[in-house]
């Protein structure tokens, strides 16, 4: 039987120490909400780039989120529309490249699922021209080209994040084509043995999406906690349909509510609302509603208001990290030695 969502988020939490004193309703972990960092720190990078994810984790987000199509030569890759040309520079780059002006459908879109992967590396990804997204330019370099991303180069990046710090951030990749095909990618790159149980392991994993027959696919074929994306239940029989498929529920912020928040956790359901910007005040309101998670564009503002409602927190290191501890300690003794012989 698969473990609930919240419980499979205690791991995660258990990595730190918390020393404040909570203002916030409590989670159903029992502990801080989760910082899920939608589509890479959006805020500030054009989304869902190489960089925009590696800010999100240097920012300290718990989770970074991401869209999942497929391509032509049936590699699943991260983009959120459907279409190229709101963020990646594809209609400047086809004026040159009459190979790609030819994948122009007639009302001058470029469809993802027309593109081959090695098609979509010649891309660069760019800043959507929407409130939210770029709408901090501190990090932003104009004469810098962000580079496209391939679902498995997002599961590389936490992965390799984690070897090479021992901090273990989680992925929330969404299915955001239809059918059920990308909903398999999902789980066949989470459960690639490459990753070596990487994310298979509680708390380094969550799935999601808007229709309901893929958020059934994933949680009938994968242990790993699945959220379905949709309105808020705010009674415990709606709150027991959403349970029946799903592990969690992710209203819009327009839909968060006090009875939404119970109504869920009342039925096992974690709450992790999507998408908060950069005002502040909305994290603490949802924070103090008791949500379990939240999708932000802007990891660090989301961080730092939990630090303000929760108290600061204490990294405790991971056995991994204790072990590179160790082999260090050991080594720095062996150098000594050395000197003193
Ligand atoms: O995944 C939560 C949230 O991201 C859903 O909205 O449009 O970004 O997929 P969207």
């Amino acid at each position: 039987m698969k473990q609930p969502m919240h419980l499979c988020l205690l791991p995660l939490a258990a990595l730190t120490l918390f020393s404040g004193t909570a203002q916030a309703t409590p989670t159903l972990t029992g502990d801080r909400p989760l910082v899920i960092s939608h589509r890479g720190a959006s805020g500030y990078l054009p989304e869902e780039s190489i960089q925009a994810y590696q800010l999100a984790m240097r920012m300290g987000a718990d989770y970074i989120e991401g869209d999942v199509y497929l391509t032509a030569d049936n590699k699943a890759v991260m983009l959120h529309d459907g279409t190229l040309n709101a963020t990646t520079n594809v209609v400047a780059y086809a004026a040159t490249h009459p190979d790609i002006a030819a994948l122009r459908s007639a009302n001058g879109s470029y469809d993802v699922t027309k593109f081959t992967l090695a098609q979509l590396r010649q891309l660069s990804v760019t800043c959507r021209n929407a409130n939210g997204y770029c709408t901090d330019k501190t990090y932003f370099d104009a004469g810098q080209s962000y580079t496209f991303a391939s679902y498995s180069d997002f599961l590389d990046l936490a992965y390799n994040n984690y070897l090479a710090t021992g901090i273990a951030i989680g992925v929330f990749p969404e299915a955001k084509q239809g059918g059920l095909a990308v909903a398999e990618a999902i789980l066949a790159g989470l459960t690639d043995t490459k990753y070596n149980g990487y994310f298979t392991t509680a708390g380094r994993a969550l799935t999601q999406s808007f229709d309901a027959t893929q958020v059934s696919y994933l949680n009938a074929n994968s242990a790993i906690p699945v959220s379905y994306l949709g309105a808020c239940p705010t009674t415990a029989a709606a709150a027991a349909q959403v349970a029946a498929i799903a592990d969690g529920i992710g209203p819009s912020t327009g839909q968060l509510s006090a009875a939404c928040v119970n109504a869920a956790h009342g039925a096992g359901l974690s709450v992790i609302p999507y998408t908060y910007l950069n005002n502040p005040s909305t994290y603490a309101s949802a924070y103090n509603l008791g949500v379990d998670g939240v999708f932000t564009n802007f990891p660090d503002i989301a961080a730092s208001v939990r630090d303000q409602v929760f108290g600061p927190e204490t990294p405790v290191p991971e056995p991994h990290s204790v072990a590179l501890l160790g082999l260090g300690l050991a080594g720095l003794g062996v150098f000594r030695k050395r000197k003193q012989a």
